[in-house]
């Protein structure tokens, strides 16, 4: 699997590529099946459909990787929490986490065995992928996740979250450990169940500042990949904690990628990071509206990364909606021709 094998650093025929939130809105196709399954969470749960958006990309676009069609929201809606997908406004839990009452009543070994739809997804899309293309698997990082379920929705300022580690950190420890331990029960089973590869998506790192992030966040993270890592050293680990180009000294661990944000100059995180971890990443994904963009962007990471086996092409975070179809297919075309080898 090129794939794999760029995530170890080895000698590929090209850069490997694929973007976060290929399977999506953008996409008349997903557009019909969403339609066809109600609504977006019981796609999630809908493994026979859930399989056939994750695989979409693979045969519209011919990326070099498939990630799981799902949500990270689905780990804390399977704790014990009602979640709502609100139109036009994104993800709503109508009853945050409050008290010692609400952190009590979320479950751990249940919430992994609830999931089961997932597995199953994982498995019907094994047996239909090419033999060559990895399949993806993926969780929020705790502190993302964590933070949905105090706030209850998407946030400009994280004030109740905020508010709570610092004048409540053990309450927060509680619920960030619980979050934890089901992810690396969620992340053991979709390994088992046959993904090929993992990510940590850590969307809302940047909201804290360096030795919070450290505390609350990373420190979480580089527990479940080297968990992980000890049990599968096989199967790669890719970090992406969105944002944190100014903590970059700071990132160390047992993982094997890591996630560069398009707001990280990609010669940074390379400077910083790139002798100890393959970089994943990361044009800007507003350069997909226009294909002179497309292509510039693509040639200045190419020359950043001297074309090398250390990296995987991706945008620097998930395709929005109203991207044309034809200019994605052109960014992938663009990477697979300028990095030939
Ligand atoms: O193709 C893929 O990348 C795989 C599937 C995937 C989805 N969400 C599908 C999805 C993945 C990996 C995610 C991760 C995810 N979900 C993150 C981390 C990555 C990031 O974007 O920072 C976050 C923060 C979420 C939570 C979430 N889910 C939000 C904030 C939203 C609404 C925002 C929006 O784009 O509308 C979702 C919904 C969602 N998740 C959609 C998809 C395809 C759109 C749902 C729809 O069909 O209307």
């Amino acid at each position: 699997m090129i794939f794999v094998d760029a995530c170890f650093g080895k000698p590929t025929s090209h850069t490997p590529v694929w973007m976060m939130r290929q399977a999506g809105r953008y996409l008349p196709e997903y557009m019909e099946v969403r339609a066809q399954a109600g609504d977006f969470l019981s796609l999630c749960r809908d493994p026979e459909k859930a399989c056939e958006v994750t695989l979409q990309p693979m045969d519209i676009l011919g990326v070099d990787a498939a990630i799981l069609f799902s949500d990270i929201l689905v780990v804390p809606m399977e704790m014990g929490m009602e979640l709502k997908f609100v139109k036009g406004e994104g993800p709503l839990f109508p009853n945050p986490i409050k008290t010692m009452e609400d952190l009590d009543a979320l479950c751990i070994e249940e919430a992994a065995d609830k999931l089961e739809y997932v597995y199953e997804t994982i498995r019907l899309i094994r047996g239909k992928l090419a033999a060559d293309k990895a399949l993806i698997g993926f969780c929020g990082a705790p502190w993302t996740l964590a933070t949905y379920m105090i706030e209850g929705q998407g946030t400009k300022t994280y004030a109740i979250v905020k508010k709570l580690i610092y004048s409540n950190p053990k309450f927060m420890h509680a619920l960030l450990r619980k979050v934890t331990e089901v992810i690396k029960i969620y992340m053991q089973r979709q390994i088992e169940n046959g993904v090929n590869a993992v990510m940590i998506f850590d969307s809302w790192a940047a909201a804290l500042e360096e030795s919070a992030y450290f505390e609350f966040s990373w420190d979480y993270m580089k527990e479940i990949s080297a968990h992980l890592k000890a049990k599968y050293p096989h199967i790669p680990v890719i970090m992406f904690p969105k944002g944190i180009s100014g903590y970059l000294d700071k990132i160390d661990g047992d993982f094997d990628v890591f996630g560069v944000d398009w707001s990280t100059p990609l010669e940074l995180a390379k400077e910083k990071l790139g002798d100890k971890y393959v970089l994943q990443g990361n044009m800007e994904p507003t350069r997909l509206y226009n294909k002179d963009a497309i292509k510039e962007g693509v040639e200045k990471i190419v020359k950043t990364m001297d074309n090398n086996n250390r990296h995987i092409f991706n945008l620097g975070h998930g395709i929005l909606p109203d991207i044309p179809v034809e200019n994605a297919k052109y960014f992938i075309k663009q990477v697979q021709e300028q990095t030939k080898r």
